[in-house]
């Protein structure tokens, strides 16, 4: 029987209960398919880091390399320095694993409605590309006397022709096998050095791919046509601290952030690649069985996907597309259900 060998990451807040709600579905999925996946759990994450000190174990990285992919809820905790769930957790897997894709599909489940009142599902129907591994995030900078009236604060971008190249290659292919029609998420009339040379050998990418239909937009009118015009986007390429603050508003609107799944991706799978919802850990309602399982689902389907099980990952797909059509509803979307019931109707669906 297929095997697949999965690191379940809980990470903290809603993890603890939208993560085993995914596991169980996976499980079901895979019964339906012929296929097994063998979970190791991991309690990592913010919560790890008051106990321990760290985020993850020193070999950490050591262990989840063994795995075929990584399924991870989220980090961060009220009690925990916030700058440090990203530096030490996600964006520390995310970039010794090379998972310089991060694959964020925007798409109107059947039965929801969006907040914008005249789109339907053939309008909202696209996919972020976010640079996962440089530009913004690098966190070179430092802050210089910080207490004192000299105090200063420098956070620098790095963009490099390989890390661009890679992340578009990957964009063109996925926009022709789409709707072939690529939008560069940019704003290089202002910052005029790293995302002028981002412009440039998007650019040049472009060349490869004359079937594509290829434009560049800044991200200000950007964020306007995503709520007037989403009909517009097909594949969305953009940067690291652009794709992360579009992929928020993408969220919204299909209707709530606990919709969104994503896969941060190694496209040549010398790494695993890891799987998450794309929202964070959510204090203010953890632990109360209230949150939306959907993100975290489509992340499975997004990763069985990634794993060449096609059908099971349709079929996930399919089944949460069911239970949408229903009338359950997590409090997000305006109604009480609860995770476990939703999570429970999309097994009962597959
Ligand atoms: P958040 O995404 O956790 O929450 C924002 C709002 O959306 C909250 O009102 C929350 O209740 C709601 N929400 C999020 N997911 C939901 C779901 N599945 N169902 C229903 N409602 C949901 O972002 P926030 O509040 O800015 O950050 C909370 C913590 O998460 C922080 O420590 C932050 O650093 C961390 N974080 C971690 C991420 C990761 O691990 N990849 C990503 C984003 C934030
Ligand atoms: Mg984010």
């Amino acid at each position: 029987m297929r095997t697949y060998k999965i690191a379940a990451i809980f990470g903290d807040g809603i993890g603890h209960e939208i993560v085993p709600a995914g596991m169980e579905v996976l499980n079901g999925v895979a019964a339906k398919h012929n296929f097994q996946i063998e979970w190791e759990s991991y309690h990592w994450g913010a919560g790890y880091y008051e106990q321990h000190g760290v985020f993850l174990p020193e070999d950490g990285l050591e262990i989840l390399r063994r795995f075929d992919a990584i399924y991870f809820g989220a980090v961060g905790l009220p009690s925990v320095d916030d700058t440090l769930p990203f530096k030490l957790f996600t964006n520390f897997v995310r970039t010794h694993f090379e998972q310089y894709v991060n694959y964020r599909p925007v798409k109107l489940f059947d039965g929801l409605q969006s907040p914008l009142r005249n789109k339907n599902q053939t309008d909202i129907d696209f996919v972020i590309i976010r640079e996962n591994n440089e530009g913004e995030f690098v966190q070179t900078g430092r802050q210089l006397y910080p207490g004192f009236t000299e105090g200063l604060a420098i956070d620098t971008s790095i963009f490099t022709r390989k890390g661009i190249e890679r992340v578009a290659h990957y964009a063109f292919k996925l926009a022709q096998k789409r709707r072939k029609n690529l939008v560069n998420v940019t704003k290089s009339n202002t910052l005029i050095n790293t995302l002028a040379f981002w412009d440039k050998i998007i650019g040049e990418v472009a060349a490869h791919y004359p079937d594509v239909k290829y434009t560049k937009m800044y991200v200000d009118a950007v964020s306007a046509n995503f709520v007037l015009h989403p009909e517009y986007f097909d594949v969305v390429l953009t940067t690291n601290m652009i794709g992360d603050i579009l992929s928020d508003l993408g969220g919204a609107i299909m209707g709530s952030l606990g919709l969104g799944g994503s896969g941060n991706i190694n496209p040549e799978k010398t790494f695993p690649s890891m799987f998450e919802p794309i929202h964070g850990s959510a204090p203010d309602i953890a632990g109360q069985n209230r949150a939306n399982p959907i993100g975290q689902l489509w992340s499975g389907a997004l990763m069985l996907e990634h794993l060449g099980e096609e059908n099971a990952a349709n079929d996930i797909m399919k089944a949460i597309n069911m239970v949408t059509s229903g009338p359950l509803r997590t409090a997000d979307l305006g109604g009480n259900s609860s995770t476990r019931a939703v999570a429970q109707a999309v097994l009962e669906a597959l």
